[in-house]
């Protein structure tokens, strides 16, 4: 019973179901805009929708995230066949390339071949996007002969291919050869993200996932557009990534999970940095974190040292939270975080480092600060910005770390003070965007201590505009976590983030201006048929008009 978060779950009741919309007027909006304004977007899509709402229906109109302008040139269509080429003007369009052809040869059978010189039929990959997209956005050119994709930066490819991905038949996503024809829809897209972070979490502590389980899920992200994948990788439960100078971190805190099962439920740190390469690969930025000093429990079983009582905890396979403690006072836990600091920090190329700091129930506060005090110049030391469940930025002044919102309220004078000093916040607000909550109350997997989250309601948000005193410009953008305490295989996994996945991609991507329910439903909808060539297990929400 997690007694600590059923405070919260009135609140969020009473929002669950609600559907609330929240419209701010445009992509600049920033603070003020409230939530609770109503249904309807005023304005219409918004900038450069126009065309594609009054055409027939296209794969145009289906894009998720909704780009930020879409030209249909509906006497245009390009159609990939076998002597098209992927090719490639820049060397950073290099992988993405091999992504795109990756996905695609296997359905069309076609042999795709990555080419240096930019000629004849086929996806050109170019770089001097106009400047206005950044290194994320991109220009996509529809023309008969090739599909052309632009952009500043691989990261901006990646996304481009993305779009196309979702512009070709659902079966390019087949595993086996399909029958073409392989026709993509006339049009000039130009498109950016409205914030440079959008993230999904997988809490492979409660449950342990294995390589190709994460992987899977990590493919999945990367069609949204989604650019960092944060893995929980310590908990109570588990202890989930080798360290090589505290090699019992896993041999006894990785030999467990919720349930009790056994086993070597740990990475190494190869199997690690694959994962890292992997998502790397396709534009997916690793952020791990290890949560301290709470959430602890894991280590406090695998070294007797790092108990204030210098007593071994014993394992744990329930489901409680708040009830561990690393020893504030003992220079040993800080000698302890270091090398793991280190270790982690020597093998992720990312920027980032997820400290957790949430739910320390069972530290004192000032102790919270000491610790705090500690641990983040270790993180500055090795070259790493701080990330954190929220709770931790009320022990600094530092406006590099970014506190991760995820509470149920509406105001937090910590992080709200912290925005004003110039941190930029991660929304992750717990009856908004958990996405092991529960749907509805005949939901089998997932939670409700935070609410009940239908796909509505998981929508019905405007990051930009939710947290008082916390605007635009403060927030650095939206990530979806999934907890796993009741989650255990990659179908659990897929029908709690799906829908509400491509959900969170569409708030951390699309401008404010094209928020609007019943615009994005029929999108969100449109998604199935690929969803079932992929094989993922999704939600069939009431709420969405899913496509046949
Ligand atoms: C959390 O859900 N304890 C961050």
């Amino acid at each position: 019973m997690n007694t600590n978060r059923v405070r919260t779950a009135l609140t969020a009741l009473v929002l669950a179901g609600s559907g609330v919309l929240v419209t701010g007027p445009s992509a600049d909006a920033g603070p003020g805009t409230g939530p609770g304004t109503g249904p309807g977007t005023g304005p219409g899509a918004g900038p450069g929708t126009g065309p594609a709402a009054t055409a027939a229906a296209t794969p145009l109109q289906e894009l998720v995230p909704q780009p930020v302008q879409i030209q249909p040139h509906p006497d245009i269509t390009f159609t990939l066949t076998q002597t098209a080429k992927i090719q490639i003007a820049t060397d950073t369009a290099r992988k993405p390339a091999e992504l795109l052809a990756s996905i695609l040869r296997p359905s069309t059978g076609y042999d795709l071949q990555i080419t240096d010189s930019v000629t004849g039929d086929g996806v050109v990959l170019l770089n001097n996007a106009d400047p206005k997209v950044g290194n994320e956005g991109y220009q996509l050119d529809v023309t008969p002969k090739q599909v052309i994709i632009r952009a500043n930066a691989a990261a901006g490819h990646f996304n481009g291919i993305a779009s196309l991905r979702q512009l070709l038949p659902p079966k390019a996503e087949a595993k086996t050869k399909q029958p073409g024809p392989w026709t993509v829809p006339g049009a000039s897209i130009l498109d950016y993200p409205r914030y440079q972070h959008r993230g999904a979490m997988l809490d492979v502590a409660r449950h342990f996932f294995t390589p190709d389980q994460v992987k899977r899920y990590i493919d999945q992200i990367a069609a949204f557009k989604i650019n960092y994948f944060h893995l929980h990788l310590s908990d109570d439960q588990g202890w989930r990534l080798e360290i090589k100078s505290w090699p019992e971190l896993t041999k006894i805190g990785g030999s467990t999970e919720v349930g009790g099962r056994k086993g070597n439920l740990f990475y190494t740190q190869d199997q690690y940095k694959d994962l890292v390469a992997y998502a790397q690969n396709r534009g997916i930025t690793v952020i791990p974190e290890f949560d301290m000093p709470g959430h602890t429990n894991a280590a406090l079983a695998s070294y007797a040292e790092l108990n204030c009582d210098g007593k071994k905890r014993p394992l744990y396979t329930g489901t409680d939270v708040g009830f561990s403690s690393l020893c504030i006072s003992k220079d040993v836990t800080y000698k302890f975080i270091e090398d793991v600091v280190k270790e982690v920090s020597a093998i992720t190329p990312g920027p980032y480092f997820h400290i957790g700091g949430d739910e320390a129930l069972s530290t004192p506060d000032a102790d919270f600060v000491k610790f705090m005090n500690r641990v983040l110049p270790i993180v500055k030391k090795y070259g790493k910005v701080t990330t954190g469940w929220h709770e931790f930025i009320k022990t600094t002044t530092d406006t590099a770390p970014i506190p991760q919102f995820w509470g149920t309220e509406t105001s937090d004078a910590n992080v709200a003070a912290a925005a004003k000093r110039g941190n930029k916040v991660l929304m992750s607000p717990a009856n908004r965007i958990y996405l092991d909550m529960k749907y509805n109350k005949n939901t089998k997997l997932g939670q409700d201590w935070a609410g009940l989250v239908e796909v509505k309601t998981a929508y019905g948000w405007n990051p930009g505009a939710y947290l008082s005193g916390v605007g635009e410009a403060s927030i650095r953008g939206v990530e979806a976590p999934l907890w796993t305490e009741t989650i255990k295989t990659s179908a659990d996994i897929e029908y709690m983030a799906f829908p509400r996945l491509p959900v969170a991609a569409e708030l951390g991507w699309s401008t404010a201006a094209t928020h609007s329910w019943d615009k994005f439903a029929p999108r969100l909808g449109a998604q199935a048929p690929r969803w079932k060539v992929q094989g993922i297990n999704y939600y069939a929400s009431t709420q969405v008009p899913w496509k046949k």
